[in-house]
């Protein structure tokens, strides 16, 4: 199908950060990020060396996530997806009419207008202990510089192979955790854009965060009707605590990965 081959042939992607935050860093930033580049290009996905993170009551979580996580339609064009209301191959089928996933935000950066996302966005604005406990453990554990947003999206349906509109640095720049999953076998797989060999994520029972690079993979999901929320964040990653983290993960986790990580 033209619409996937189209992503997956890699047409609209840059280098590098995101062109929206070009302004925010400065050269030694990058260069930094160059170097972990290319000390950890071969990564297409790796477990964390981070405790797992877990909902504490599942019956007060989904009754939170049920009442008011929303329908997640696209609103803007965006890398993955950038053809207008109008324009997109997939017509009344695209992600303007069809929502793809739900979700809800939990934390967002005070100057982060959440109205500028290409997916719509609601702030949950509850007092749930263990939501604000969740956003705790992401800012102490994820490898962050400054964060953006941290939101839990639960898709609905089988996911297509897509980039994000993130970094595009060729080592890990996606950062997530399996909250909640109702499948037995893995659903989430990364695609390498160069080799073209598609490996699920599939964490260790000892952690259920996970990385990838969303400059030399691809990404997408099955969905079997089984329910399953993921952890989300974005931001501006730190190159230093970045290393460290990779580095730990990389000793720990390099032997029970389904490809072979030469690092
Ligand atoms: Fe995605």
């Amino acid at each position: 199908m033209d619409f996937f081959r189209n992503v997956a042939k890699n047409e609209f992607v840059t280098d590098g950060l995101p062109p929206d935050y070009e302004k925010l860093v400065g050269q030694e930033y990058k260069d930094r990020m160059r170097q972990l580049e290319n000390d950890f290009q071969s990564i297409k996905w790796l477990p964390l060396d981070i405790p797992r993170i877990d909902i504490d009551d599942h019956e007060e979580f989904f009754h939170i996530w049920n009442d008011q996580s929303i329908d997640i339609l696209r609103h803007r064009v965006c890398v993955a997806e950038p053809w207008s209301k109008e324009e997109h191959p997939l017509g009344q089928k695209s992600s303007w009419y069809v929502p793809q996933f739900r979700g809800l935000t939990l934390w967002s950066h005070p100057m982060n207008n959440l109205e500028m996302n290409p997916f719509l966005a609601k702030k949950y604005k509850g007092d749930s202990k263990q939501l604000e406990r969740i956003v705790d453990q992401v800012f102490e554990y994820f490898p962050m510089h400054t964060f953006w947003e941290i939101f839990l999206w639960e898709s609905l349906i089988p996911i297509g192979p897509h980039r994000d509109k993130s970094a595009y640095w060729k080592c890990p720049t996606e950062f997530r955790a399996m909250l909640y999953d109702e499948n037995t076998d893995p659903t989430l797989y990364v695609v390498d854009v160069e080799h073209g060999d598609k490996n699920y994520i599939d964490c260790p029972e000892d952690t259920n965060s996970f990385c990838w690079s969303n400059g030399s993979q691809i990404h997408g999901s099955d969905y079997f009707g089984k329910r399953k929320v993921i952890l989300c964040m974005n931001g501006i990653q730190h190159s230093t605590k970045c290393r460290d983290l990779f580095t730990r993960s990389v000793n720990k986790y390099k032997s029970k990965l389904n490809y072979n990580l030469e690092i």
